[in-house]
């Protein structure tokens, strides 16, 4: 962990959601959640309990229905669209269950997307770090490829290394490996817990994959639209959510 260690960057207080429409669907009832700075926490729970919602709140995506969120001590409530926006591109970085590369841009060019969107176009040292990143998780040789001629594994892992171009806060990773086979998975589960304690970047992570669940610092489990940590009892037998 960085010196910063124990400041909290997500917290959550009382956070409600329930979907609005013909009808009303209640899906998270009351999450306390707080993250330290360069904290690795997993979030598991069965289909439909409510992570992705989680996500998508913790990410400024959507609004809770009640209570508070405070994303890098900014209560995020009172941000304007602008500072929304700021959020959303710096602060946070995404990795969602698709992985949403532009078909038009190479592997490269959407790895230094979020850079080109906030800088104009990326420094020389800028381009070789996102380059050492894509080494690292075996795309050295897809740089120049186009998302539709890569594999969806490699698609994956190009769009975790996007999420960490601009060296967010905190990365929000909505089952990111659950596209790759195990061997592949684990190693873009062992970059993202370095990049979590090498740059301090703290990681949520919503997974289906116990083992990797459980290689996390925490374990936190979704059920009945609360939110805990797994038992004593529960980590030594293995749950298997879903
Ligand atoms: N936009 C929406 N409008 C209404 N209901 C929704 C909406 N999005 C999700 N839901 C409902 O909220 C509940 C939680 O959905 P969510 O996507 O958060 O689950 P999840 O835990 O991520 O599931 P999975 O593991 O399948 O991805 C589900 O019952 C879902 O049908
Ligand atoms: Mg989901």
């Amino acid at each position: 962990m960085s010196g910063e260690a124990g400041r909290l960057v997500i917290e959550t207080v009382g956070l409600k959601k329930t979907y609005l429409g013909k009808m009303p669907t209640p899906v998270l009832f009351g999450i306390d959640l707080r993250v330290a700075a360069g904290e690795f926490v997993s979030i598991i729970g069965q289909s439909g309990s409510g992570k992705s919602t989680l996500l998508n709140i913790l990410g400024a995506l959507d609004v809770p229905t009640e209570g508070l969120v405070k994303i890098d001590g900014v209560d995020i409530s009172t941000l304007t669209e602008d500072g929304l926006a700021v959020l959303r591109s710096q602060v946070v970085g995404f990795v969602f269950q698709a992985h949403f590369l532009l078909d038009e841009l190479t592997c490269l060019e959407n790895a230094v997307l979020p850079i080109s969107i906030r800088n104009g176009s990326p420094t020389l040292e800028e381009s070789a770090w996102i380059t050492s990143l894509l080494v690292r998780v075996g795309l050295g040789g897809k740089l120049h490829k186009y998302p539709d001629t890569m594999s969806g594994g490699e698609n994956q892992r190009c769009a975790i290394v996007r999420a960490l171009a601009n060296r967010p806060r905190i990365v929000l990773a909505d089952e990111p490996t659950g596209d790759l086979d195990s061997h592949t998975g684990e190693e873009v589960f062992r970059l993202m817990r370095q990049m979590s304690s090498e740059i301090g970047i703290s990681f949520v992570m919503v997974t289906h994959d116990e083992r990797l669940a459980r290689a996390a610092d925490r374990i936190l489990l979704i059920e009945d639209g609360l939110m805990r940590a797994l038992t004593k009892e529960e980590k030594a037998v293995g749950t298997s959510p879903s």
